[in-house]
């Protein structure tokens, strides 16, 4: 077989390490019933790291990170660490690793399992065979944009600064995912700014109908003011194909996708870089959904949000598609079965544990490896 691929695995906290665990059944599994062999490396981050380190990711660890060919990340945050300065919050350690690793373009796919119809929040009709792809630009914009911080103005009056920020190239860039990604499956995109109160999200709409004309003119594009965006994916999901927006909208929009689905612990994503000139590219791999202080340490959390991730390392950055697939059908074949975390428990089906829902899905990888 070829090498082996260096996996970085970051579970972080809260049920941040309660669903990697879960990842390391199913890398084993890999290992031993098809021979795709991983050398995985463990760091810190987060809470996790500050605890031991003071800083939510050290130098090492993202060096570390730039090595591997895919990074697993769990979540990171939580109440310990609410009240820290903002330049060492749990969540600085995450996007210091996008930032860092250019991970532009945030693949988030909200796909409806039959199983999982009735634990969506919407009728059955609306969600049933839904496949949206929620694409966010994650290095810039407001996360990012300078300048930034609170000012004192005057004693008892402060002012908060944010700023949203892109580039034409930023634009384009992710611009360019949303138009190859549609041309592989329905064939459409939308994409979502404020261009009616924002400078940025007028100059975001001009840049992508530009990009789409001057590169993808067989790819319909449809503008969409973000406040519409919303209630369209509530009112008709299926409308959508591929939903392109800035860093701040996508992570919203994503979140209201996962309801779609049933629960924020099915929603998968992938981060990933530019190809360099051999086509190796950064790629991290985590799931929407953060570390749940609320169910963490209580076995809980759902995995599948977390092991879906994996299945997209497998596709996008081991090109192993097949393999993916047969993850994502044996979380399909394991919601047949019944099995069910609290987060998507519904009439007659059956409450189990985070560590009972990786090993039945080992049991559907058994089955459908055979
Ligand atoms: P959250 O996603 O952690 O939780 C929101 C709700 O969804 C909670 O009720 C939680 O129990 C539930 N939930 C989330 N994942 C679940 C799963 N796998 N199984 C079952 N239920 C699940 O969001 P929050 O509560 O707003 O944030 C908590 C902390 O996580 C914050 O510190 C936040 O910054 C951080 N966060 C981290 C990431 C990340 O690391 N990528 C993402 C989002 C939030
Ligand atoms: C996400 C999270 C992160 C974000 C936080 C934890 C930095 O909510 O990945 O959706 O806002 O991007
Ligand atoms: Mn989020």
């Amino acid at each position: 077989m070829a090498s082996n691929k260096r996996l970085l695995v970051l579970p972080g906290d809260g049920i941040g390490p309660e669903v990697m665990t879960e990842v390391h059944r199913i890398i084993n599994w890999f290992d031993h019933r098809r021979a795709v062999g991983f050398d995985v490396s463990e760091g810190l981050v987060g809470g996790a790291s500050y605890d031991k380190h003071g800083t939510p990711v050290v130098d090492d660890v993202v060096d570390q990170a730039m090595q591997s060919d895919a990074v697993l990340f769990g979540a990171v945050g939580g109440p310990n660490w609410d009240g820290l300065d903002f330049s060492v919050k749990p969540e600085r350690g995450l996007l210091r690793l996008r930032k860092d690793m250019g991970l532009f373009a945030n693949l988030r796919p909200a796909v409806v399992f039959e199983g999982l119809i009735d634990a969506s929040s919407l009728k059955p009709d609306l969600v049933r065979g839904l496949d949206i792809m929620i694409l966010r630009e994650l290095t810039g914009g407001i996360y990012f944009g300078e300048p930034r911080g609170v000012e004192e103005i005057k004693p008892g009056e402060r002012r908060g600064i944010n700023t949203e920020v892109y580039t034409t190239s930023e634009v384009e860039r992710v611009g360019r995912v949303a138009f190859e990604l549609a041309g592989k499956r329905k064939g459409f995109v939308h994409s979502v700014e404020k261009a009616n109160v924002m400078e940025s999200g007028q100059m975001w709409r001009e840049d992508m109908q530009a990009l789409r004309d001057r590169e993808f003119p067989e790819i319909p594009i449809h503008h969409m003011y973000a406040d519409n965006a919303a209630m369209q994916l509530v009112r008709q999901p299926k409308q959508f194909d591929v939903l392109v927006t800035s860093n701040l909208f996508g992570d919203i929009l994503s979140d209201v996708a996962a309801m779609l689905t049933g629960s924020l612990g099915m929603l998968p994503s992938a981060s990933l870089g530019a190809s360099d000139a051999t086509g190796r590219r950064l790629a991290l791999y985590e799931p929407v959904h953060g570390s749940a202080p609320d169910i963490a340490g209580q076995g809980k959390a759902n995995p599948i949000a977390m092991l879906l991730s994996f299945a997209m390392a497998l596709r996008y950055s081991f090109d192993l598609p097949e393999d993916a697939e047969l993850v994502e059908k044996a979380v399909s074949k394991l919601l047949d079965t019944g099995l069910r975390t609290d987060d998507i428990m519904g009439n007659g089906m059956t409450r189990v544990s985070t560590s009972a829902m990786g090993e039945a899905l080992v049991t559907e990888l058994d089955k459908l490896a055979v």
